[in-house]
């Protein structure tokens, strides 16, 4: 009766790595547990999700190094498979509430969520690439772009290209902290997304700061976001509470893929227990003030609670 918060399969989205192909389950080795898949069988472990109660899935693209290039030529192409396989899950699982991911990093030959000229990212180029992204997207039925790019001004420039294309009901999932982080490394394993030169840092946030944080919040509002997202989770829930505190709009939290992997190396190695510390921490990222928390843990935090 007292207790004052709780976590429900409800509040997680599940992120989920998809790769090209037939009968491909490739385990990311920094992260036991999670797979990349092909496409047959991430419809599989849909619908197994769907029935411990999972609604939600964040589905990222691990791109052959063949199919990169400078512009992300493949990120808008209708034939490619990730377009292709959205628009089969959105098919088979309607009732399935589909993310996806709007950066360039997985496209980019260069590694980098924006266009690289000269070894500088130009944030307003970017733009017009992200906004065929998202109508590619959102031209598969998928429910909630994401856009993890960290351009400025990006929000409102898909907000407006959506609409006026005619999308006015896919939402827009902000990530707007997202902070230069060491927390990571395993998702760019995962995706072989790794930067080819130098950093993020021109793009995403500096860690030490929380007022450009909630900044970062009034802009993405005005621009029509429909969540805020805070990321990586543990190191920032500071910034959770920030935003909870001072904006209207749900506050969603990123537990990233190095949370993830810290919690199964000391599991592994007999220094923690995994499921015990998978709870608090999804309990913390409540209690800081997230409505709704990305994890890797969803699909086994779901099983638990069953
Ligand atoms: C890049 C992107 C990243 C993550 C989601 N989208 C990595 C990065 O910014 O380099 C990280 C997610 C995770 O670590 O779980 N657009």
């Amino acid at each position: 009766m007292v207790e004052e918060s709780t976590v429900t399969t409800k509040d997680l989205i599940f992120p989920l790595f998809l790769v090209d192909g037939r009968h491909q389950k490739i385990e990311v080795s920094s992260m036991p547990g999670i797979f990349r898949l092909s496409a047959d069988l991430m419809l599989k472990e849909i619908e197994e999700c769907l029935k411990l109660g999972i609604k939600a899935f964040d589905v990222f693209p691990a791109v052959e190094e063949q199919h990169k290039d400078k512009t992300a030529t493949k990120s808008y192409d209708p034939d490619f498979f990730y377009l292709k396989t959205l628009k089969e899950i959105k098919k088979q699982f309607p009732e399935a509430c589909i993310m996806t991911d709007v950066a360039m990093d997985p496209y980019s030959s260069d590694g980098h969520d924006g266009l690289v000229k000269d070894g500088k990212i130009l944030n307003d180029e970017t733009l017009e690439i992200l906004g065929r992204m998202a109508l590619a997207q959102a031209d598969t039925g998928i429910e909630i772009i994401g856009p993890s790019d960290m351009m400025d001004g990006r929000v409102g420039f898909l907000r407006s290209t959506l609409d006026k294309n005619g999308f006015t009901e896919v939402s827009i999932m902000s990530y707007t902290a997202k902070y230069t982080s060491g927390f990571y490394n395993p998702f760019r394993e995962a995706l072989d997304s790794a930067p080819k030169f130098g950093d993020k840092k021109t793009y995403q946030m500096n860690p030490a700061n929380r007022r450009e944080a909630l900044l970062e919040a009034q802009l993405d509002t005005q621009e029509g976001a429909d969540f805020l997202m805070v990321k990586p989770a543990l190191a920032y829930l500071d910034v959770i509470r920030l935003l909870k505190d001072n904006c209207s709009l749900p506050i969603a939290a990123y537990n990233v893929s190095g949370e993830y992997s810290m919690v199964k190396a000391a599991h592994q190695k007999g220094w923690l227990d995994g499921n015990r510390v998978m709870h608090e921490i999804l309990l913390s990222i409540k209690r800081a003030g997230a409505d709704i928390i990305l994890t890797y843990f969803a699909k086994e935090f779901a099983s638990a609670s069953r």
